[in-house]
């Protein structure tokens, strides 16, 4: 059998793996897509319940602790509990909290560009793994509403970077016991390692690499732009590690604060 005989015939613009078959891939191509369905899915319905619980996301000093969870801060209601307050409150809001700023991380997360390939492959099939077959006739790409709003992600990227402030200063914070001074317990870590995660995650982003290096002509005429997108460049070759990572993080932070808010469990001083 020659070479031309053995090979298999391809149609540019058709179904891949042949008109009968979504693929001649033998691997388990689909193990990606389905955890990425369990972990997102999972993500949605939690931060989903989180944000509407509208209790539990503060340790104050009544327990010498100042801890606030990541999907409450900054608390700007005037309905926030005593002490989670932010400098500024919208007066008359009687809905959760959370319900102010969530679309701010919401929309980062949905309109990054890992997770857009990510979600377009397990939820579309769009398609599901390379070299599998699409599950849509045709493609629009990002050019029509709903998707051409994913070009909004360098504001959603600004937007986080405020967060990331905000955060961090929670996690400084968390260092204060009122009562007793200055200490490190179980929670200051866990906000801590939360900031860090969310700082990973927005400076490896493909617009924060971009806005830094990405459209320079010459790196010989900006050679602080050249240092920066070098620091910059390994970290984005890794962005889904962090992506990841804070996602199911910034979900465990809520969790902490909330078990320790209501009683069931308690923060340990470390020192
Ligand atoms: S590409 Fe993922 S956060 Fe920007």
């Amino acid at each position: 059998m020659t070479a031309v005989e053995s090979s298999t015939k391809v149609v540019l613009g058709g179904t891949r793996g042949g008109p009968d078959v979504a693929t001649l891939r033998q691997d388990r191509w689909w193990i990606q897509p389905v955890i990425t369905v369990a972990v997102l899915t999972a993500f949605v319905i939690y931060s989903t319940w989180a944000a509407f619980q509208n209790r539990y996301y503060y340790v104050g000093a009544d327990v010498h602790r100042d801890l606030i969870s990541p999907f409450y801060s900054p608390c700007l209601a005037s309905n926030c509990v005593p002490g989670a307050k932010a400098g500024f409150a919208f007066s008359g809001w009687t809905l959760s909290p959370a319900l102010l700023i969530l679309i701010f991380p919401l929309g980062f997360r949905l309109t990054c560009y890992y997770y857009r390939r990510s979600y377009y492959r397990a939820f579309w099939w769009s398609p599901p793994s390379c070299a599998v077959s699409d599950a849509h006739g045709s493609y629009s790409g990002e050019t029509r509403f709903p998707l051409i709003m994913q070009n909004l992600h360098r504001y959603f990227f600004y937007a986080g970077l405020a967060f990331n402030v905000l955060l961090t200063y929670d996690a400084i914070i968390a260092f204060r016991q009122p009562g007793l001074g200055l200490g490190v317990t179980v929670g200051t870590l866990v906000l801590l390692t939360n900031a860090v995660l969310l700082w990973l995650y927005s400076i490896s982003c493909h617009a924060c690499r971009h806005l830094c290096g990405g459209h320079v002509k010459s790196f010989k005429a900006h050679p602080i732009r050249y240092r920066i997108w070098k620091f910059l460049t390994p970290l984005n070759a890794i962005h889904m590690n962090f992506a990841w990572a804070s996602l199911v993080f910034v979900a465990l932070t809520d969790v902490y604060v909330r078990l320790v808010a209501s009683g069931a469990l308690t923060d340990y001083k470390l020192f």
